[in-house]
């Protein structure tokens, strides 16, 4: 820890304080405020946290300048051109790449653990037939908690391991009855000789009465695509899991809190919002100008979806990697008209928006969720899933980052303050004389 230090002076009191000045790995140096309030009786004011470290991680780094991600260390680029989503959740957890025989046991062990309690699948039945899968997910990753009362000692590392692989293991499997139910399909079991986008393509598309071989293709452009979307540094679905975590509350609620925060179309929503903003494109019949014009009318409420991103103010290098996967899956496969329409205006909007002052000036750039959506449909995978299979492949992230704020011995349970601007002293005014 260096002894560096800022110093804050009151101007109305002349009060100073020093306050340590905290040296990360890398990125921006960070002002323990911690002390401020005892000091100087100010809270810090911060809508958004737009400048504040919510906490210390060692997981993943982000540099929204430069357009970097890395997960412990490793950059995104390398895992996704040699790794497997499984091997990026090993690393996650364990803080480290797996052997071979290690990635062979972790591998065996999510497997193991990808069936549901029998008990469970009456929750679906719960939902009426239109439900979105995310409404179904949030309630059945929820109710997770009332199953595994024998390993919820959350202070004790393992219980916290096993919760990992339980959650990570089972929410293909949620993920896809979710889907089978809205479809009123008969749910389809895990498959132990498959792989984990294999074993999804599966439960999601086969069915009972003939023989399916899920596309080697697609299950290896899913992998990838868990790869990118597995961990982010304190996003909100991430803080949210953290702040609902810092109760003590137990792990699947926790959860289930981060997939109801992932829902929102400024998040893990925007995905869907995508392709519902491109088929509005395309339908209108009107100029692709027109729809920036109206994303840069702050009198009009509509925004560019799947571009802009707190952090990233440069190309959100996913979105990088997603846009080869996209044109090579649609190159590969027989796309549909409509989804290489869909390409050619995400193309098109993406040059406008490029080469236009406004977006230029506020560094608004395609982020993860322009892409990411396209070959979601490529794959034949219908739209109100797509947010959540971003929550498949971000329950690692989650897990992990709950994990580590638990491990923290000196972890408080998260509680902001406010600048209140309401009434105050007011005197009760009996009915009978309003
Ligand atoms: C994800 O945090 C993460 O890491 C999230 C994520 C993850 O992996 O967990 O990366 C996943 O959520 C990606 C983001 C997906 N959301 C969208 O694509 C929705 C569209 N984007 C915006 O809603 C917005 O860009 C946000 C929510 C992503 C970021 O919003 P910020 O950081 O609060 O920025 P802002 O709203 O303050 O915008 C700054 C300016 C504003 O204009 P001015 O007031 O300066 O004039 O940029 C404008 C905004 O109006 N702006 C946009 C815009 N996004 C920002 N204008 C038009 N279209 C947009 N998409």
């Amino acid at each position: 820890m260096s002894d560096e230090t800022v110093t804050i002076i009151d101007d109305t009191t002349g009060k100073k304080v020093q306050l340590p000045l905290l040296s990360p790995t890398r990125g921006p140096k960070t002002i323990d405020i911690s002390a401020l309030y005892k000091e100087l009786g100010y809270f810090t004011f911060d809508p958004g946290f737009v400048s504040t470290a919510s906490c210390a991680s060692s997981i993943t780094f982000l540099d929204g300048e430069k357009g970097v991600l890395q997960y412990r260390g490793y950059p995104i680029e390398q895992l996704a051109a040699q790794s497997s989503y499984l091997e990026v959740c090993f690393l996650l957890i364990n803080d480290k790449l797996p052997s071979r025989q290690e990635l062979d046991d972790f591998e065996y062990e999510i497997t193991n653990h990808t069936m549901l309690h029998e008990a469970l699948k009456r929750f679906f039945s719960g939902f009426r037939r239109d439900a979105h899968p995310m409404a179904i997910m949030v309630g059945v990753v929820g109710a997770l908690g009332a199953f595994y009362h024998d390993h919820m000692d959350i202070h004790n590392p393992e219980h916290r391991m096993i919760t990992a692989h339980r959650l990570i293991a089972k929410m293909p499997t949620i993920a896809a009855w979710s889907y089978r139910y809205a479809m009123g399909k008969p749910f389809i079991y895990p498959v132990n000789s498959m792989s984990y986008t294999e074993n999804f393509l599966n439960m999601m598309y086969s069915m009972p009465s003939e023989k399916y071989t899920p596309n080697p293709l697609l299950a290896k452009a899913l992998d990838l695509i868990l790869i990118l979307h597995a961990d982010h540094e304190q996003n909100a679905s991430t803080s949210t899991v953290r702040l609902a975590g810092s109760s003590d509350a137990n792990p699947f609620a926790a959860v289930a809190a981060g997939i109801a925060a992932l829902w929102g179309p400024a998040h893990g929503g925007a995905n869907e919002a995508v392709i519902r903003m491109l088929m509005e494109i395309n339908e209108s019949g009107k100029s692709l100008q027109s729809f920036v014009d109206r994303a840069k009318d702050k009198d009009d409420s509509f925004r560019l979806m799947g571009f802009g991103h707190r952090v990233y103010k440069n190309y959100d290098p996913r979105a990088k990697l997603i846009r080869v996967i996209c044109h090579q899956l649609l190159n590969d496969m027989e796309s549909t008209g409509e989804q290489k329409k869909l390409l050619e205006t995400a193309m098109a909007l993406e040059k406008v928006a490029l080469e236009d002052g406004y977006f230029v000036k506020r560094n608004l750039y395609p982020n993860v969720d322009f892409y990411s959506g396209i070959i979601f449909l490529a794959m034949g995978i219908p739209m109100n899933m797509f947010t959540v299979i971003f929550a498949m492949a971000r329950t690692v992230g989650w897990i992990t980052q709950w994990a580590e704020m638990l491990s923290d011995d000196n972890h408080k349970i998260g509680r902001p303050r406010q600048l209140y601007t309401g009434p105050i002293d007011l005197e009760y005014v009996p009915i009978e004389k309003r």
